[in-house]
């Protein structure tokens, strides 16, 4: 789908978009975006700048539960409008240098893009004038195995993000597509799911008389355990 485009060439991706198509060069060698990362989930996030407080605490972070996303089929990638050789060094300091909440040498594996020219940046709306015109903020881009944007998280500058959100918004998703179901609020794995709402007059009165397996609110509000074992 064509990107709208501001006056400074800021695309801004939706949800249900293509993810925008780049080449680029990173910690772990040049990738071809999202084409090397076919059949797998990607988490794209952007942060402001090397060797800056909130994002070490940020990659650590992530740093540390990459296993967790790769367990769900999910990769990490890193962006910054920094060059590779301030990503190296800020990398390499992490590891030598930096305790943080019980975290040290950290290794960070996943790749982290070099994005001086702002190309990547501007084609994913993570630069956003009104907070810096020179520094990305905290996008985190969730792309499935089609290559499809399916949720999109914007945190300023000054706003760490928080981990297990990430993961719980990502295992939702992959739970939503495998079951066909949505999940309510502040759902969390195990929880009980949301019913698509009733598509007929004869489904929602069987619901209303409990003749299905679920818990109604009312004929538009249902929820259901997940049976994982009848799969
Ligand atoms: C930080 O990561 O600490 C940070 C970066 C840019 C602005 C404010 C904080």
């Amino acid at each position: 789908m064509e990107q709208q485009l501001d006056q400074q060439n800021i695309a801004m991706p939706r949800i249900g978009d293509k993810a925008p198509e780049f080449k680029a060069i990173t910690t772990q060698g040049e990738i071809n975006f999202p084409a090397d990362y076919k059949d797998k989930w990607v988490i794209l996030f952007s942060h402001p700048a090397d060797f800056t407080p909130v994002c070490t605490s940020e990659f650590m972070t992530f740093a540390r539960r990459e296993n967790e996303f790769e367990a769900l089929n999910c990769k990490l990638v890193g962006l910054s409008i920094d060059g590779l050789y301030s990503h190296i060094a800020w990398l390499r300091t992490i590891k030598e240098k930096i305790e943080f909440k019980g975290m040290k040498n950290i290794e960070v594996n996943f790749p982290l893009i070099e994005d001086i020219t702002m190309e990547i940046a501007k084609k994913y709306g993570m630069i956003q004038p009104g907070e810096s015109s020179t520094k990305a903020v905290r996008a985190v881009f969730f792309i499935d195995p089609e290559g499809t944007i399916r949720a999109i998280i914007y945190y300023p500058l000054s706003l760490g993000r928080n981990f297990d959100e990430l993961k719980r918004a990502l295992i939702a998703m992959q739970t939503a597509d495998k079951y066909s179901i949505a999940t309510p609020a502040d759902w969390q794995p195990g929880d009980d799911v949301i019913v698509p709402p009733a598509g007929s007059c004869g489904v929602a009165k069987d619901r209303m008389e409990n003749k299905e397996e679920m818990t109604c609110y009312d004929w538009f509000f249902c929820t259901k355990p997940l049976n994982l074992d009848k799969e």
